[in-house]
């Protein structure tokens, strides 16, 4: 689980987006983190005690004199055990709070205790939002090291549109896994096809085959939790973009070549995962194809481009990674392809064994040989490939951090 051991203090103050803290509760639940509520006055005019705890499974803490602590010291107690804390959804008044380093209740007073990173998802009216005094205590608050996520655009609870409503649940709990993961690739462009590719036959048949997507749009969600700037080009699948990801949806391998190309020189590692369809027909029928009684359709096709070994030929080609999905002998077909698209790591899998599955299971090959990896869940194999990658790729961008 991703967010396993990890301790989070999740603070609600005063807003209507109080009610997508329900949801942001169970999801980092579900990721295996242990979440400790604590809320303002305020909010709990939105959403009761009662909801979170039921949610979190945890007490809910209010009030600086809570009689439940053994030592009375809330504030540095619920603080200590944290990792980071978290305030969703973050008032105006409360932000206002921290960033002049106020502490006149148990959540500022616990933040401003605190020996943990602080991370803010701020939830108010666009002309709260942007009021020169809110835009002062942001920036404020971000030169303090303070993470600030969101606000989204968008209809507000009070009938207005414009800036300044909460990121949703399953936005903030992606910030949230992407802010525990180390930044490795932080400053790499990072280029990703992913999907199958769909070749017509006419308006309404074709061609395609398995592949679901997942471990390429896996690879691009850890590639952006782990600091990259990403593109994804995508065939047709039916899979939410990751957070923080560019996506480019394209159908035929032509498109994803075309895409690809368009692409290619801004990025500095290019991870094709997509698995493309080798022979598009030579002649797409305009008009849906008719059953003619004995006489069975026959098709003539013609070769897509390679767009791996395209990209690899290049004269400065992004650093590549080839993914090959074989029914198997993956040793010999696994070897034998690296070579022949000329990149410097291939990753192998044995495709009955992975297609629409959620866990993997894959060989490493490179020049000097193969390292197996151990079967995984996708989304955990997918950082350990961007460990691997981010190892083996050659550094250029921002500092790296460990
Ligand atoms: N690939 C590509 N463009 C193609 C075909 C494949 O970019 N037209 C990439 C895939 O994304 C993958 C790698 O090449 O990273 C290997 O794909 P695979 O389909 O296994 O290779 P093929 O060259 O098609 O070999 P095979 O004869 O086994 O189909």
């Amino acid at each position: 689980m991703e967010l396993a051991g990890k301790h989070l203090v999740l603070g609600l103050t005063g807003g209507i987006a109080c009610y997508k803290i329900a949801e942001l509760t169970r999801l980092l639940i579900k990721a295996g983190a242990t979440v400790q509520i604590v809320m303002t006055e305020a909010a709990t005019q939105f959403i009761t005690p009662v909801t979170m705890q039921a949610l979190s499974g945890r007490p809910v803490y209010t009030s600086q004199w809570d009689a439940r602590m053994p030592n009375n010291m809330p504030h540095i107690d619920l603080s200590r055990e944290a990792d980071a804390i978290v305030i969703a959804p973050a008032s105006t008044d409360f932000m206002a709070k921290l960033a002049h380093g106020m502490c006149d209740d148990l959540l500022s007073t616990l933040c401003i205790a605190r020996d943990c990173p602080l991370l803010v998802v701020p939830a108010m009216n666009r002309q709260m939002w942007q009021n020169p005094a809110t835009q002062r205590n942001v920036g404020q608050l971000r030169a303090d090291g303070v993470e600030v996520l969101g606000p989204d655009s968008g209809s507000q609870a009070c009938g207005e549109v414009g800036d300044g409503r909460m990121i949703e649940p399953e936005a903030a709990f992606e910030a949230i896994c992407a802010f525990f993961q180390p930044k490795i690739l932080r400053g790499q462009r990072v280029l990703i096809t992913a999907g199958p590719t769909f070749e017509p036959l006419d308006p309404v048949r074709g061609i395609t085959n398995r592949s679901s997507g997942k471990m390429g749009f896996a690879l691009a969600r850890a590639a952006a939790q782990a600091g990259a700037d990403v593109h994804l080009v995508a065939g047709p699948v039916s899979l939410p973009t990751p957070w923080g990801v560019y996506r480019e949806d394209v159908q035929t391998a032509q498109e994803m070549h075309d895409a690809v190309m368009a692409a290619t020189p801004d990025a500095d590692i290019f991870i094709a995962v997509a698995a493309v369809a080798d022979w598009r027909v030579d002649h797409v029928s305009e008009q849906k194809i008719k059953k003619t009684g004995d006489v069975l359709p026959t098709f003539s096709f013609v070769e897509n481009p390679d767009i791996l070994a395209t990209v690899a030929k290049l004269p400065n080609p992004p650093y590549c990674v080839g993914f090959a999905a074989e029914s198997g002998d993956l040793d010999v077909h696994g070897a034998e392809k690296r070579k022949r698209k000329n990149v410097p790591l291939l990753i192998g899998n044995i495709g009955q064994l992975t297609f629409g599955r959620d866990d993997n299971e894959v060989v490493l090959f490179e020049e000097r040989g193969t390292t197996p990896l151990p079967r995984a869940g996708k989304q955990e194999l997918a950082r350990t490939l961007i460990v691997e990658i981010a190892k083996r790729a050659p550094k250029t961008g921002g500092p790296l951090l460990s």
